[in-house]
C-alpha cells in the first residue's frame, strides 16, 4: 500500500495518547484549550472543532504518468494540515473507507474518461462516502478557457460524481502533461492518430502543470473545511 504520511492507515485517530509522545500530547491539549476559548468567543460548537481536528483526510489520486500524483502533492502543500496521499491502485477500498473520515479525490483523464478504479471506489463506497467527499479534481489536456473545453471538463466531472449523493464543496480541473518518450507504445500510437486526425498536427510533448495553481486550490479547500467547522456568520 502506498500511504505517504506518518499516520497509520486503518486506525481511528481519536486516541491522542496512542499517536503522540507525552510532551506532544500536553502541547496539543494546551492548544485545544485555547481553541475552545476562542470557540466560546465566536459562538462555535467546541465538540465539532475538536472532532474535526482529529478527522483523518485521504487525498486519493489515480495517475498513469505522474502529473496527477504531483498535482495531489501540490494540493496537499496548500492544505497545510496532515493529509495522507493515497494511490488508488495501491490500496483496498475497505482500508480507505475504514481508515478515513474525509476524502479529496482526483484522477487523470485518458481517452475521454477518468480512472476506472476511482469510479469503482465511489460507486462501491457510495453509502459510506455520503457527505465525506469534500473535493474532487481532474488533471487533463483539455483547455478549460474555451466554451467547448469547459463543456468537456463538466462531462468528466459528471462521470466522476455519478455515484455521489452529496456533491463535493469544491471541484477543479488542472492542466496535465504528455512526455512522448514516456508513453506506452499503445498510447503513443493512439495519441499520434488523434493529433493527426483531429488537431491536424504532429504529437509533441507538452506540460501544463502549475504547482502554484494546485497549491492555491489546496489553500481554498482549507478555508472551506474551516468554514464547515465553524460558521462565524
Ligand atoms: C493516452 C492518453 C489519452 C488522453 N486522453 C485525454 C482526453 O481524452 N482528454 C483530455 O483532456 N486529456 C487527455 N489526455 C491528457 C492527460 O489527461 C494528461 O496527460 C494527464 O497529465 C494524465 O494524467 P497523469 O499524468 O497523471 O497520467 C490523454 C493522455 C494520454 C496519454
Amino acid at each position: 500500500m502506498t500511504f505517504e504520511s506518518n499516520n497509520k492507515p486503518g486506525t481511528r485517530s481519536g486516541m491522542l495518547s496512542d499517536r503522540y509522545s507525552r510532551r506532544e500530547f500536553l502541547a496539543r491539549a494546551g492548544r485545544y484549550s485555547s481553541l475552545s476559548l476562542m470557540a466560546l468567543f465566536f459562538g462555535c460548537d467546541v465538540a465539532q472543532i475538536t472532532r474535526d481536528e482529529h478527522e483523518r483526510t485521504a487525498l486519493v489520486y489515480a495517475t498513469k504518468y505522474g502529473a496527477t500524483k504531483e498535482t495531489a502533492g501540490w494540493i496537499r502543500n496548500g492544505l497545510a494540515f496532515p493529509v495522507d496521499l493515497v494511490d488508488i491502485e495501491q490500496v483496498s477500498f475497505a482500508d480507505l473507507l475504514d481508515g478515513y473520515d474525509r476524502f479529496i479525490v482526483g484522477s487523470g483523464v485518458w481517452t475521454g474518461g477518468v480512472h476506472k478504479r476511482v469510479l469503482e471506489f465511489l460507486e462501491t463506497g457510495s453509502e459510506r462516502l455520503n457527505g465525506k467527499v469534500t473535493a474532487t479534481f481532474i488533471v487533463c489536456g483539455t483547455d478549460g478557457s474555451k466554451e467547448s473545453g469547459k463543456k468537456r471538463i463538466d462531462g468528466y466531472f459528471r462521470t466522476l460524481h455519478t455515484s455521489l449523493e452529496t456533491k463535493p464543496a469544491l471541484s477543479r480541473s488542472f492542466g496535465g502533461r504528455v512526455i512522448v518518450e514516456q508513453l506506452t507504445e499503445e498510447d503513443r500510437e493512439a495519441l499520434t492518430r488523434f493529433y493527426r486526425m483531429y488537431l491536424h498536427r504532429e504529437l509533441k510533448s507538452w506540460d501544463r502543470t502549475e504547482p502554484s495553481t494546485a497549491e492555491y486550490f489546496g489553500a481554498e479547500l482549507k478555508k472551506v473545511l474551516e468554514k464547515n467547522v465553524c460558521a462565524f456568520s
